[in-house]
């Protein structure tokens, strides 16, 4: 699978992604906002692991965002099961260098487009820790609405924090050549 976003692109993980992860997700200010699923610190033998998960799901739902050089980033899906089958939660993380240039917006409308075009889905929801105001703006500016708030359902580095519900739906995401 490849989305190309101008310069970056969402694109399935290669064996030869490992060096770029560990160099940009072995970073407490990336993990701080992420669940203990993505470590600190990152490893080689975790990227690894992550490639190798990431390349069993069928279908293809977990993805790298990278520039035409590296891996920058990571961006997916996670479909959901049983009576929440037409449901998938959205996550994405992004090298602290590539923050602020409008990445993650742009790669969360082309995921959000592709994943109700290719899998059959209604929603797609997002949690977001509290204070994480960029993710906030992201979800934001692509439709997601704040459903509610899980109150301090969080415990990270010793804090307990509240997290967000986001979710948008099908018919709530403009497709082009759609009036508006
Ligand atoms: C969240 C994250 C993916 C955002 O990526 P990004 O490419 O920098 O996001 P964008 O540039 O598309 O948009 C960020 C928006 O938040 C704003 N923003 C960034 N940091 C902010 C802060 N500390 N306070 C307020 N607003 C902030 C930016 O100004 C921008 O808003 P604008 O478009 O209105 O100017 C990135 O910060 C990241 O990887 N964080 C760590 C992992 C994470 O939080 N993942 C999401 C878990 S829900």
């Amino acid at each position: 699978m490849k989305i190309r976003i101008g310069e970056w692109q969402i694109r399935s993980f290669r064996p030869g992604d490992v060096d770029s992860i560990v160099k940009y997700g072995n970073n407490p200010n990336v993990s701080l906002q992420l669940t203990d699923r993505f470590p600190y610190p990152y490893t080689k033998e975790d990227a690894e692991a992550w490639i190798d998960f990431a390349g069993a799901q069928e279908p293809e739902t977990l993805f790298a965002l990278a520039d035409d050089k590296e891996l920058i980033g990571g961006i997916g899906l996670i479909p959901q099961e049983d009576v929440y089958s037409r449901s998938a939660m959205l996550g994405y993380w992004l090298g602290e260098p590539f923050w602020n240039l409008g990445i993650a917006t742009q790669a969360v409308r082309a995921i959000v487009d592709w994943a109700f075009e290719e899998l059959d889905l209604i929603r797609i929801f997002a949690f977001v820790f509290e204070s994480n105001t960029a993710s906030v703006k992201v979800l934001e500016k692509n439709g997601f609405t704040l459903e509610g708030t899980m109150r301090r359902a969080v415990f990270k580095r010793g804090r307990l924090m509240d997290q967000a519900l986001y979710a948008v739906l099908i018919d709530e995401v403009e497709r082009e050549g759609e009036e508006t």
